[in-house]
């Protein structure tokens, strides 16, 4: 037998036994007679001593155990004579008595340890090693407890998992595929899903009425802290019914994640703000309402008082940082900086200070009167202390999303981002179409298969399909969207006139998703649903900047594995299996 016990299991109860540990030799060093070793598992670290006085060479050979060195030690579990408080076995050590080397390591590329030497480059080349440390380690196991979590919820609510397949058909629609060439049907290609959307559908049609899937989704987009290629979708359809029972559940759903895992009570139902407010308000699909901070419009206020860059306008709007009126200059010129930046393409920032007397000062004081910044005061309901910042510009939701982000960095600076405080809302009512310049047409904003609000529907034959709104939902926790779902449309003439207004010949539609229109002439059910994103919830709980943290092998910024060196080239005799011949335009590679 390897080991009687784990390294993170002995406490001073178990003074006097007798046990066997196995484990990874986290640190051997000699002092004195004696040779402390640290020895580590899964489950925790326990201090070995070997002493000379007892046993001279045993002594020795634990002196020489390298860093990474795979043990086993029996010995006498011995209260410590100075404890270690930082440990939950800090009271006790082993006296040992055998030692057997199981295994040797080279030395490590860096530390095993929380506090790493590491930085992410090798830690990623070398990810079996980056996950032995206990902080990289403890969120898979965050995300183990949540996976489970969820199943032990849906079960209990009647959902049946079921696997859809990963080799499927490319489709135009939504974020580019990661596409898979097929031996026996040579010039052909499957898709890998970028997330099981048309399955489910078909199974509510094949009377599963609930369904779940915790299941990997592909998708070759530009890569963010929340984005990675492949990622993991905990995916759900149910059948007969509306926006407001799918809300419901998942609701549920996430208040039962807060109780077990963060032990967090969630009593009060989440808030819901209109896709409409939520840019008016916060300039974003994903608000982070932990703070208020909305956008207040001055259009009224501001405009024609002479000031050429709020006079030619046709958005003026700012929020009111409370009580940051003590922003040095330095400061906000930063934060003109910070909006200047090409990411962000504000052309600039006006600020005013509220001061201690309720006068108004501000940074374009010669264009306005005090009666006019008060006026302007008044509508923040800015106080003495408060700091005002305006931007402005000639498109209107450009101007919002930049404001966004001011808003954010803002908000940051005064540390009102804290990770351990969760605000929870629902985006709905969005959009059904959006207006995509790069393909001048609509293109569905949720995807072809959502459908619009029922009194919306006369509209789809107006002349102005960008005001249909969707039955569509997204929960939004801190600003990150964690999911999203839509009652869909399961009548196929509906379906087809989606597939007309979205710019698809009825021949288009019939090749790309004719089995979809033909299983809803088979009585499709009433159906929706909704995908959280698993990979954003653990790190939501975690407290983690990115993704990448809470995955076992995750991607790097260029979408590759540095640690299987994947993506790669294939043998030409693959090539050749497969029927492709290459005429790669090198300088077209994104690097
Ligand atoms: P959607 O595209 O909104 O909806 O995806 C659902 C959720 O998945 C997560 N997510 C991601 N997480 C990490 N990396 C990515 N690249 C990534 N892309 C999305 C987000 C998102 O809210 N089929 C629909 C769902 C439905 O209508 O039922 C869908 O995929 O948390």
């Amino acid at each position: 037998m390897y080991r009687t016990k784990n390294c993170g299991e002995l406490r001073i109860a178990d003074v006097e036994k007798n046990v066997t540990l196995s484990g990874w030799v986290q640190r051997a060093r000699k002092m004195g007679g004696m040779t402390f070793v640290d020895l580590r598992d899964r489950y925790g670290v326990t201090q070995l001593v070997f002493s000379e006085d007892s046993n001279a060479d045993l002594c020795e050979k634990a002196s020489k155990l390298g860093r990474e060195y795979v043990i086993q030690v029996s010995g006498t579990v011995r209260e410590r004579q100075s404890k270690n408080a930082n440990i939950p076995t800090g009271d006790i050590e082993i006296a040992a008595e055998t030692l057997n080397v199981l295994n040797e390591s080279k030395t490590p590329p860096f530390t095993i340890d929380n506090n790493t030497d590491g930085g992410d480059e090798l830690r990623m080349k070398y990810r079996y090693l980056d996950l032995r440390r206990e902080c990289v380690r403890k969120n898979l196991e965050l995300r183990h407890k949540m996976t489970m979590e969820v199943r032990r919820y849906l079960d209990a609510q009647g959902f049946i998992e079921v696997e859809t397949p990963m080799l499927i058909a490319s489709t135009p629609e939504g974020a580019r595929d990661f596409v898979v060439p097929s031996r026996m049907n040579p010039g052909q290609f499957y898709a890998l899903p970028q997330s099981p959307q048309l399955f489910k559908q078909l199974l509510m049609v094949s009377g599963f009425d609930r369904y779940f899937q915790i299941v990997k989704c592909f998708r070759d987009e530009d890569l963010r802290a929340d984005r990675q290629p492949e990622f993991t979708q905990i995916d759900c359809e149910m059948s007969f019914v509306e926006q407001e029972d799918v809300i419901t559940l998942f609701e549920g759903m996430a208040k039962h994640l807060f109780k077990t895992i963060r032990n967090v009570e969630l009593t009060e139902k989440f808030p819901r703000i209109t896709w409409h407010d939520a840019m008016k308000y916060y300039g974003s699909d994903k608000p982070d309402t932990r703070f208020d901070m909305k956008f207040v419009e001055l259009m009224d206020i501001m405009k024609g008082h002479g000031f050429g860059v709020f006079d030619s306008a046709t958005y003026i709007g700012g929020i009111c940082a409370k009580g940051a009126a003590s922003y040095t200059r330095k400061q906000l010129d930063a934060l003109t900086d910070f909006v200047r930046r090409p990411q962000i393409g504000a052309k600039g920032m006006v600020y005013a200070r509220v001061e201690s007397d309720g006068n108004v000062k501000s940074s374009v004081d010669k264009f306005y009167t005090q009666e006019t910044l008060q006026q302007m005061k008044n509508a923040f309901a800015a106080e003495p202390g408060d700091l005002i910042l305006i931007l402005s510009g000639d498109d209107a939701m450009k101007t919002r999303k930049q404001l966004c982000e001011l808003r954010l960095e803002v908000a940051e600076q005064l540390g009102m981002r804290d990770k351990n405080k969760f605000s929870c809302l629902w985006v709905v009512d969005f959009p059904l179409f959006e207006y995509s310049e790069e393909e001048g047409r609509y293109m569905a904003m949720h995807h072809p298969f959502t459908s619009p609000k029922p009194e919306d529907v006369p509209l789809l034959d107006g002349s102005d399909i960008g005001k249909v709104r969707a039955n569509a939902y997204d929960m939004v926790i801190n600003g990150v969207e964690v999911g999203g779902g839509s009652i869909r449309i399961f009548d196929s003439s509906l379906q087809n006139k989606m597939f007309r207004l979205l710019g698809f010949t009825p021949e288009q539609a019939q090749q790309q998703f004719g089995w979809l229109l033909d299983a809803f002439k088979y009585g499709a059910p009433p159906h929706g649903g909704l995908a959280y994103g698993l990979d954003r919830w653990v790190s939501l709980f975690a407290g983690l900047d990115s993704i990448r943290d809470c995955i076992a092998f995750p991607k790097n910024n260029s979408g590759r594995d540095t640690m299987i060196d994947a993506p790669s080239k294939l043998e030409p005799s693959q090539l050749e299996e497969l029927n492709i011949a290459l005429d790669i335009k090198e300088n077209k590679i994104i690097s």
